[in-house]
């Protein structure tokens, strides 16, 4: 089965083709990034409009000649106005090619970035997801059976990425500039403060940090920026590596799967890796199937398969990690 996901719930327009949940077709992005650049963020007016012009072409891209059984689209949560481009857009074609829509929560997709490469997970599972505006840990104990464990109490770990990235002058969005620039640091010289760690919960708050940070920039008069740079990422990798071994601990998982935007971060990945050991089996998808885009729709789509008339699907801003958009 061939199914086209779509996905506009934040700043990028994507669209893919991906065969029975696994096998990537094609997976086309199309990302407003430099014009966020000139404002230091994301205007959600901005964003969606842009979306407008490029959703079309994006989907005939990706469509290109091949037949599809059905249409998958993130419903939420995200930036409404985002989300109606996608969502619109996928209500007509539903209705005019005659095929079946597929609702699809944006956060629970995320997590099946794992699906599409190599070895697949097995359940039960615990996901961590940690993107621009979540920070998540969930247990899946099968398809569509997902339970909240914890998640961030403020700030989400790309939040803190992209928030402490623009107080050091670093162009958005703030996590790949911090990555970068923090190979050349050292993650010691500035002592931050690893929010929440040793607690037994599996709650996350990053305001703290991006306070320390602001506090330490205002204080020192020769700020080292790599060196900060890496202490921030440090700090980050190193309470959510703790919270997502104690969650994989806990509940005696087989996988653990990581996914979201900030789940590209290289430091993070090794240092989850590192904590995990040989004690689970670890998931970690390629950086380009966890920032966003469309192929991990189309697979939770084939996975949950439960089509909505097209008229009952509305976009939902929202939506939150545990919630099935397509259970009714
Ligand atoms: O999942 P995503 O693409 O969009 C949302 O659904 O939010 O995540 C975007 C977030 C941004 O905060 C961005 O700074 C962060 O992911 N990010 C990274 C890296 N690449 C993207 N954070 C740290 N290191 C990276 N390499
Ligand atoms: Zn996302």
């Amino acid at each position: 089965m061939k199914i086209l996901g779509i996905e506009t719930s934040c700043d990028e327009t994507a669209a893919a083709v991906v065969e029975n949940g696994t096998k990537v077709l094609t997976n086309v992005v199309a990302s407003s990034v430099s014009l966020h650049q000139k404002t230091g963020g994301i205007i959600p007016e901005v964003a969606a409009r842009e979306q407008l012009k490029f959703i079309l072409p994006v989907i005939e891209k990706a469509l290109g000649k091949k037949k599809i059984d059905a249409l998958a689209v993130t419903v939420g949560p995200g930036l409404i106005g985002s989300l109606l481009v996608g969502v619109e857009t996928a209500k007509t074609l539903a209705y005019v090619w005659k095929k079946p829509l597929i609702p699809v929560n944006h956060l629970q997709a995320h997590l099946y970035a794992n699906w599409l490469e190599g070895k697949k997970p097995l359940f039960p599972a615990i996901g961590l997801v940690i993107s621009g505006g979540h920070t998540d840990l969930v247990l899946l104990k099968n398809h569509g059976k997902i339970k909240w464990l914890g998640g961030t109490r403020d700030d989400a770990a790309g939040e803190c990425f992209d928030k402490t990235a623009r107080v050091l002058g670093l162009p958005y969005p703030g996590g790949p500039a911090i990555a970068k620039l923090a190979i050349k640091g050292n993650p010691q010289t500035y002592d931050l403060p690893r929010p929440m760690m040793n607690q037994e919960n599996l709650d996350f708050s990053f305001s703290g940090l991006k306070t320390a940070v602001i506090n330490l920039i205002k204080k020192e008069k020769r700020m080292k920026k790599a060196d900060m740079a890496a202490g921030i990422q440090l700090a980050i990798a190193a309470v959510v590596a703790e919270k997502t071994l104690r969650a994989a601990e806990k509940h005696r998982v087989k996988s653990v799967l990581l996914a979201g935007g900030v789940a590209a971060n290289q430091a993070l990945r090794q240092q989850i890796a590192t904590q995990m050991g040989k004690n689970f089996n670890l998931f970690v998808p390629s950086p380009l199937l966890c920032t966003d885009n469309a192929a991990y729709i189309a697979s939770r789509a084939f996975f949950n398969y439960q089509p909505v008339a097209w008229q009952k699907i509305a976009a939902d801003p929202g939506l939150s990690i545990e919630t099935d958009v397509d259970a009714s």
